[in-house]
């Protein structure tokens, strides 16, 4: 079977990773991809945008591909899976409309409302002056959320009522995310450690995978701005078997039978962004996709093949399966570009991913990388995914950061705590 994977980061290397340890695969292809999935021994990328319909088409039927599997929200959202399945393309992942779950708050918010799933408390608003109103009247902290994508970058949790109201003016005046904008979603802010929770769907049946955390501000003890994601280890702890099966029952089952019932079946990954607040789950969003870097942190963890996983879903037969884990905790630790996630320079050498995978439990995952002449460059914010695993929390961290150490280019920088809160709830710090 050849299997081609739309998109080009850390999450696309550790899908193409796992898909290509399926007996099933020959060949697993990318678009565009990046070195590190070049560099398996069955990957091979394909030049192209994620959105680029046209060229894709024309790449999976010269390489006859049988089955499309969509990284990034983006293709998503512009309807890469209705366009492909018009061509008769298996495709896994769910359609523009689907979707919708990610690219439009309003729209999850009013969807968990009338379906009684947890979520912090909203209003939804188009104009400003009503929106600066709300933020008077129910003062801080709050949360100013643009409605549609942002590339992750959308959401101010403001501890001022000033910061709320320049959140708003950036948003809905200066429209700083284009029409992303033209609404804002203000929130309740709930206080307590988030999570994050995937779970496979064929449109009925919910079959959620292990549990992860990432860590999403850049700096040491969650400081600095937000980013696209520095670091995530799975499973969590703060996620006990109680809270996940409640999770399951209360918020990923009603989801996705609420969109059943509006005609929307959600064929893909449902991705849970909860804040765990006294052993309860809110949901603080909904993506439609992989988690980036949540991901790589769960893929080395699965002993199931993945790829009967993806043709389940799409056939509507997601009932039959469970998915099996290797007991072992598994970190990600991202190395970011000087400047990151503010603007950054691109173009220095990196030097020691060798060195770093000599040991058996560690893989670098590529996320921003170009290769010239056999050598690797930086060519992203975010650059590498160093992971690794091992029996325990702390064993898989202690390896992940020594293999962080074999790793260099110039203005690299981490985070130094990944994982630190699970080693804390577990008593391993
Ligand atoms: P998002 O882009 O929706 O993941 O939001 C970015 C970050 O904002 C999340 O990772 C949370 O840390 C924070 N956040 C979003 N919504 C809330 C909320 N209602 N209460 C507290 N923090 C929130
Ligand atoms: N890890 C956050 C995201 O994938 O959106």
């Amino acid at each position: 079977m050849k299997v081609l994977v739309i998109g080009s980061g850390g999450r696309e290397h550790a899908l193409c990773w796992k898909i290509a340890q399926s007996r099933e695969v020959d060949c697993v292809y990318a678009v565009p991809g990046n070195p590190g999935i070049n560099r398996l021994e069955k990957g091979k990328c394909l030049p192209g945008g994620v959105k680029d319909f046209t060229l894709i088409i024309e790449h999976i039927k010269r390489e006859k591909i049988d089955l499309v599997v969509v990284g990034p929200e983006d293709p998503l959202a512009a309807g890469i899976v209705d366009e492909l399945n018009k061509y008769g393309v298996p495709t896994f992942g769910p359609s523009a409309e689907a979707s919708k779950l990610e690219a439009s708050k309003s729209f999850a918010k009013e969807l968990m409302r009338k379906h009684d799933i947890p979520t912090a408390k909203y209003a939804v608003f188009d104009d400003i002056e009503s929106a600066k109103s709300y933020v008077k009247i129910h003062g801080v902290p709050i949360v100013i959320k643009a409605d549609g994508l942002a590339g992750g970058k959308g959401v101010t949790v403001a501890r001022d009522e000033n910061s709320a109201i320049s959140a708003l003016e950036a948003v809905m005046t200066r429209k700083v995310f284009g029409d992303s904008g033209s609404k804002v979603v203000i929130e309740e802010f709930l206080n307590g450690e988030e999570a994050s929770i995937l779970a496979f769907s064929d449109g009925r049946n919910v079959l959620p995978l292990a549990s992860s955390q990432d860590h999403k501000p850049v700096f040491d003890e969650d400081k600095g701005p937000n980013t696209g994601g520095m670091g995530a280890y799975s499973p969590a702890p703060v996620v006990t078997p109680e809270t996940e099966e409640e999770i399951s029952n209360k918020i990923l089952t009603p989801t996705i039978t609420a969109m059943a019932e509006r005609g929307i079946l959600f064929r893909g990954i449902l991705y849970a962004g909860l804040m765990i607040v006294d052993s309860k789950p809110y949901v603080i969003e909904f993506n439609v996709r992989f988690g980036d870097p949540e991901t790589q942190a769960i893929l080395p963890r699965m002993k199931s093949d993945i790829v009967p996983l993806f043709w389940a879903c799409i056939d509507g037969t997601l009932d039959k399966f469970t998915l099996e884990y290797y007991d072992i905790a598994c970190v990600t630790i991202v190395l970011a570009s000087r400047g990151y996630p503010g603007s950054y320079e691109k173009g220095m050498l990196i030097t020691g991913i060798e060195e770093a995978e000599r040991d058996p439990n560690v893989v670098v995952f590529h996320a921003g990388t170009s290769e010239k002449d056999g050598k690797l460059y930086t060519n992203g914010g975010r650059v590498l995914n160093v992971t690794s695993w091992d029996t325990n929390l702390k064993r898989a961290t202690e390896r992940a950061y020594s293999a962080v150490e074999k790793i260099h280019f110039d203005g690299m920088h981490y985070r130094k705590d990944i994982a630190r809160k699970g080693l804390a709830k577990l008593g391993l710090l």
